[in-house]
This record gives C-alpha cells, sequence and structure tokens, in this order.
C-alpha cells in the first residue's frame, strides 16, 4: 500500500492507472477505521482492479461548536486495518491542500439536506458534498462505496451525482453493528463504559419499531412514541429526532409502509449518535 498526501500525485497516480484501463474503487473516510468501513474496503476489493481508500477529517462539515478539533485520529493503526483489507493507495491528504487560500466553491443540495441531520448541523451536507466532489475529483473512482448508518448523507451523495452527471457508480452498504447491536462508529470511541451501555437504546428503539411495524402497527405517531418511550428509559439520552419518513424522498410520511426510514439522532453525554432502518427491510 502506497500513502499520499499530495493531491495531484494522487491524481496523476490514477489516471495513469485509468490510462492502463484500471477500475478505480474508491471508499471515502475520516479515519479512525473500523469494522464498518472494513467491510466498505473489503467490497471495494472485490469491485476494482485498485483499491484508495482516503482518509480526511473534513473541517468544512464541522459546525464552531462539534467535536472537529476531538475527532479521533490514529493514522498508524488505519494504516494496518487498510493494508489487511487490501488498499492499493491510501490518501491522507492536509487541510491545506484540500482547501488552499483563496478556495471559494460551495456545493449545496436542495430539500434533501434540510431535514433529520441537516436541521440540526446545518451546513453540514454542504461540507460532505463539496468534499466529496473535490475527492471524485482527484481519485476519479469508478465506483464509490459509502455506509448506511449515514443514509442520509448517502442519499445526498447519490443525489448530487445524479445531478452533476459524474461519472461514477454510488454503493450503499449495510450498518456494521457490535454484537449487542450499537452500530458502529468512530464517535463511539467518545463513549464511557457506563455510556456505551447507555447508548443500546438507539438500536432497542430500531428494534421496537421494527418488532411493531411487523406486527402490522402503521401509525406513524405510536411508532414514534414507542421509540421515545425506549430512548427515554435511559435518562441521560437526549433525542435529537426520531423520525418516520419516506426512504427515498426523505419527506415526511402519513403512515409507515415498507421502505420507509426510521432514523434517530440521539445524544448520550456529549456523544451525538446516529442509525437507522428501513422497515420491512432487512434489518
Ligand atoms: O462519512 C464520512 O466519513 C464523511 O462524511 C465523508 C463521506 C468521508 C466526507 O468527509
Amino acid at each position: 500500500m502506497r500513502l499520499i498526501h499530495d493531491a495531484q500525485e494522487m491524481q496523476s497516480e490514477v489516471l495513469a492507472l485509468k490510462k492502463l484501463g484500471k477500475r478505480i474503487a474508491f471508499v471515502p473516510t475520516m479515519g479512525f477505521l473500523h469494522e464498518g468501513h472494513a467491510s466498505l474496503l473489503r467490497e471495494g476489493r472485490k469491485l476494482g482492479d485498485i483499491l484508495v481508500l482516503s482518509i480526511f477529517v473534513n473541517p468544512t462539515q464541522f459546525a464552531a461548536n462539534e467535536d472537529l478539533g476531538n475527532y479521533p485520529r490514529n493514522l498508524a493503526g488505519d494504516m494496518t486495518l487498510a493494508e489487511a483489507c487490501g488498499t492499493d493507495l491510501l490518501f491522507a491528504p492536509t487541510a491545506a491542500d484540500m482547501y488552499p487560500a483563496g478556495f471559494q466553491t460551495t456545493v449545496s443540495l436542495g430539500s434533501l439536506t434540510e431535514p433529520l441531520c441537516g436541521a440540526s448541523r446545518p451546513g453540514h451536507f454542504n461540507g460532505v458534498a463539496v468534499v466529496v466532489t473535490k475527492l471524485f475529483g482527484i481519485v476519479q473512482p469508478d465506483v464509490a462505496l459509502f455506509g448506511k448508518k449515514d443514509f442520509q448523507q448517502l442519499a445526498v451523495i447519490r443525489q448530487m451525482t445524479r445531478d452533476l452527471n459524474l461519472p461514477v457508480e454510488i454503493i450503499g452498504m449495510p450498518i456494521v453493528r457490535e454484537p449487542d447491536g450499537l452500530a458502529m462508529s468512530s464517535r463511539n470511541s467518545y463513549l464511557s463504559p457506563v455510556e456505551r451501555q447507555q447508548a443500546l437504546c438507539l438500536y432497542q428503539a430500531i428494534q421496537k419499531v421494527r418488532e411493531l411495524f411487523s406486527q402490522g402497527e402503521s401509525s406513524v405517531e405510536r411508532l414514534l412514541a414507542e421509540a421515545r418511550r425506549q430512548i427515554e428509559s435511559v435518562p441521560s439520552a437526549v433525542i435529537d429526532y426520531l423520525e418516520l419518513r419516506d426512504g427515498t424522498t426523505l419527506t415526511p410520511v402519513g403512515l409507515a409502509g415498507k421502505g420507509t426510514l426510521f432514523a434517530l439522532a440521539v445524544k448520550i453525554g456529549s456523544t451525538r449518535l446516529i442509525d437507522n432502518t428501513l422497515l420491512g427491510d432487512e434489518p
């Protein structure tokens, strides 16, 4: 595996590989890799001749009051995991390289970025959209893989790719969970042992909503009330949002049906966690 920091060097490398007819699979990340990222890399390994991983903690997707400064980092550990998953090129640029003085382009989407995480993190998806557009420009992937835990992010990236005719296939990969159900996330490392236990309420809410839905319950109010009860059984949990929305457009639904998205964001202590499920779909 080769580690490349410079954007121009990275682009020249992939352009040369593409001239040789190589198919580029790309997994963009912010590092502090876990099994969820490993699942993307392993799938990427199958889909491309060359597997590229990027690690960049993107400042433009964090608001001033968020955890940019504390975001966990471990390049050495990430390199070990990346190599074990068959990564060929690891792109780890600096913020100064990605956003040099005078940078002024924005990429912003419409209604898809307004609800859910977009409502509680204004500007977040513009930051994601601009960095992913840049990364696609640098890495020139044929296929790029993203996790479904960031369901709205995946929807935004799919939309942006379609709207801008970006020549890359977007693959969404299933959420990877700890044995007790907690969705894997780099931010889980912020949780104390007690909070780690409390964080299970997100998955318990998901299980409850899925169970009620499978028993025929379709009332949005009743499903959300039960989810709220699960979360509120943990006194320190603070709900950011609990919502049932259309799984494609992310618009509100009158009744829950197959393919309805149940998405939630909950703060456990100072750690904001997200999770989701599509009702009637694989768990
Ligand atoms: O999901 C992430 O890790 C990030 O939001 C991404 C897509 C790498 C953009 O910074």
